[in-house]
C-alpha cells in the first residue's frame, strides 16, 4: 500500500517514520510512506500558500492553487482515496482503520493554519477528525491514521496481537501480567498460572465484557 502525506511540515513526521514498528514496515515494503511539501506548488512569491479570509476575521486560510495542482500531479485520475484531516470531520474509529487498510493508495491532506479555503473539501473522498479537540494542523492526526492502518498491514505485527485488542469487536482488551508473580503484594490472578487454557481464555473473555461494562458502556450496544 501507498500512503501520500500532503503537508508543509514534512519533519513532523521524522521519528513516527524512522522508530519501531513503522520503521520495519517500511524497510519490509509493506508500506511505501510519501512526505509531500505542497509548498512547492505555490507559483506565489516566496512560495507563499495561504492569505486572509474572505469576509474578515483573524487568521490565514490556505489557498486552493497548490493542493489542487498538487494533487493534480499525484493522482490525476482520482485513483487514490484521498482524506482531508478536519475536526469536522467524522471521528475516527478502529473500523475505519481496518477499511483503510484494504485501499491500494491513500492520500492524506493535512489542513494548517487558521483553515482550509472550503473549495479543498471537493477534492478529498472523506473528512476525517481524530476527537472533538483542536490542533495546531492535520500532521500529527495524519500520525494516528499512519500508525493504526500500518499496523494492520499482514506481516507487520503478529497477527495473534490483533485477535482480541481493544475495539475489533466492541470489547475492550483483557488484563494481562508478566513476571514476577507477585510484586509489592500485588498477585498474577490464579487462572493465569493454572495451565489451564480453557479456563484462562474463559476468564480472559468475562475480563474483556467486565472492563467494557466498567469503562466503555457506549460500546456494548
Ligand atoms: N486538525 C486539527 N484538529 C484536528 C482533529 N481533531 N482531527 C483531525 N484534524 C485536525
Amino acid at each position: 500500500m501507498k500512503i501520500d502525506i500532503l503537508t508543509l511540515f514534512p519533519n513532523m513526521f521524522e521519528g513516527v517514520l524512522t522508530e519501531s514498528i513503522i520503521k520495519r514496515a517500511i524497510k519490509d515494503n509493506k508500506v511505501e510512506i510519501n512526505l509531500i511539501d505542497f509548498r512547492s506548488y505555490s507559483k506565489l512569491s516566496n512560495n507563499q500558500v495561504d492569505d486572509t479570509p474572505y469576509g474578515g476575521g483573524g487568521g490565514m486560510v490556505l489557498r486552493c492553487e497548490p493542493i489542487f495542482d498538487c494533487i493534480d500531479d499525484i493522482d490525476p485520475n482520482h485513483e487514490a482515496y484521498r482524506i482531508l484531516m478536519t475536526p469536522d470531520g467524522i471521528t475516527y474509529k478502529e473500523q475505519m482503520a481496518y477499511e483503510l487498510r484494504d485501499k491500494k493508495h491513500i492520500i492524506i491532506l493535512c489542513g494548517h493554519y487558521e483553515g482550509f479555503d472550503e473549495r479543498i473539501r471537493t477534492l478529498v473522498d472523506q473528512e476525517i477528525s481524530i476527537g472533538d479537540y483542536v490542533l495546531t494542523g492535520g500532521e500529527i492526526p495524519a500520525m494516528i491514521l499512519i500508525d493504526s492502518i500500518t499496523r494492520l498491514i499482514p506481516g507487520v505485527i503478529t497477527s495473534t496481537s490483533l485477535d482480541s485488542e481493544s475495539f475489533t469487536d466492541n470489547l475492550l482488551d483483557y488484563p494481562t501480567y508478566t513476571k514476577p508473580e507477585e510484586y509489592r503484594g500485588m498477585k498474577v490472578p490464579e487462572v493465569l498460572v493454572s495451565g489451564d487454557h480453557k479456563k484462562i481464555n474463559e476468564w480472559r473473555e468475562t475480563q474483556r465484557i467486565k472492563r467494557t461494562e466498567e469503562r466503555r458502556k457506549d460500546l456494548l450496544k
